[in-house]
């Protein structure tokens, strides 16, 4: 019999998702019965907008769109792709420069793959998206936290960047607003972050993929656009899922250099060769209409967010600076772990979110998941009476912690 083992270490490598994980918990509890609320969920709670819906409908009736089209994307996509970007990030951009994805974890994925070769360092300012540790391993690529807390609101220093840079260093990664903290830089923040870059021959990759979700005085800046310097340098990533509340439908992109993209896409049209046409022309429908939509949802997240930082801060032992941007609030919980509560001692923010889901019947995702113990993450993207019963049960159980 073959010793060899079963999984390959690369892939036995790859940990579970652990907000799906969380999601997946909540959900199956709540088909038992169970009166679940969850915030783990890193999605809208809205529909997709009907026009948009529409388009996939009549797309869905059209022959040509039941055969394969170009791996890299449509060529009517790429180019409102291109118009959207410079619409939206003063970025002027060539329809070769995109790469339609299945969603924006896709182009994450290929970014990486395509830009690392082994040994090649990430700066990833910690907390981060659970995804990129895994891309940018899968890549060979070697990632280096830089920890930022409550103190900055989540916020990186390029003295920070500086001291964690090496010779191997090779790729930035950039995202503002952030998952999971919702911190979103400022135009100055972002433009000495990116002229340090630019300074140090550093690629940098950007996700924008909240771009539309930011609030109060906060406003997005894309790096590209304000650090000219970068050149060629920068890769784009963003999608539909949280700008239309279209998760579901599979549908991001990756913005670079013509020669990355083509290297992409040739990754690509191995892997998974043409997104969906049928999601591609719903796609299309959103990003070549108005964002009156996301404005209305906006609103709904803006109400929700300034709700759930206000009695998550009345919770004795939470922590939690004003997001601006995204639907997360990321508070801390450090003084309350180890602390004792209903004949339990839980030793870390992992074992906490459990005892809140058995006991409060409440999903949060633990700051494990994001490279930080200590912290939640609390996804606002839920209905407003959801969100104040949830936030009530956290606040009654752990008023309790002694
Ligand atoms: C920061 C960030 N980037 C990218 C994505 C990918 O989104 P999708 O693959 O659904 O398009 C997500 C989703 O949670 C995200 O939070």
């Amino acid at each position: 019999m073959s010793t060899r083992p079963r999984i390959s270490a690369r892939i036995s490598a790859i940990s579970e998702s652990a907000t799906l994980a969380v999601d997946a918990k909540a959900k199956a509890m709540k088909a038992a019965g169970r009166p679940v609320i969850g915030f783990g969920a890193g999605e809208p709670d809205f529909p997709t907008p009907d026009y948009i819906v529409e388009a996939a409908v009549r797309a869905a009736r059209e022959p040509r769109f039941h055969k394969y089209t170009p791996a890299g994307g449509l060529p009517e996509l790429k180019k409102a792709i291109a118009e959207k970007t410079r619409r939206d990030s003063g970025y002027a951009v060539e329809p070769a420069q995109v790469l339609v994805t299945n969603g924006g974890k896709q182009a994450v994925y290929e970014a990486f793959a395509t830009l690392l070769d082994p040994g090649d360092e990430v700066l990833v300012v910690a907390p981060y998206w659970t995804t990129y540790p895994e891309a940018i391993k899968l890549a060979g690529g070697v990632q280096v936290d830089v920890v930022t807390d409550e103190s900055t609101g989540y916020l990186a220093s390029v003295e920070q960047l500086e001291a964690a840079r090496t010779e191997r260093t090779k790729v930035l990664l950039f995202v503002s607003p952030s998952n999971p903290t919702g911190a979103v830089y400022s135009r100055e923040q972002t433009v000495a972050i990116g002229r340090w870059a630019a300074e140090h021959g550093l690629w940098v990759v950007t996700d924008e993929i909240y771009e539309h979700l930011v609030y109060g005085d906060a406003e997005f800046t894309g790096i590209a656009t304000a650090v000219p310097e970068l050149g060629d340098r920068v890769v784009i990533l963003n999608g539909v899922a949280k700008t239309y509340a279209m998760t579901g439908w599979r549908v991001g992109w990756l913005i670079g250099p013509s020669d990355v993209v083509k290297a992409a896409t040739n990754l690509q049209s191995h892997a998974t060769s043409n997104v969906s046409n049928v999601a591609q022309m719903a796609a299309l429908a959103a990003v070549s209409g108005d964002l009156s939509a996301v404005a209305e949802m906006r609103a709904a997240f803006d109400r929700r967010r300034q709700t759930m930082v206000r009695m998550l801060n009345e919770i004795p032992g939470v922590l939690c600076p004003e997001p601006k941007g995204a639907f997360y609030a990321y508070p801390s919980v450090k003084e309350l772990v180890g602390k004792e509560l209903r004949g339990r001692r839980p030793r870390s923010s992992s074992e906490l979110a459990e005892l809140i889901l058995e006991e409060a019947e409440v999903a949060v995702v633990p700051g494990e998941a994001f490279g930080t113990p200590g912290y939640f993450r609390l996804s606002y993207a839920l209905g407003d009476s959801d969100l104040v019963e949830g936030v009530s049960r956290l606040a009654k159980l752990l008023s309790e912690a002694r």
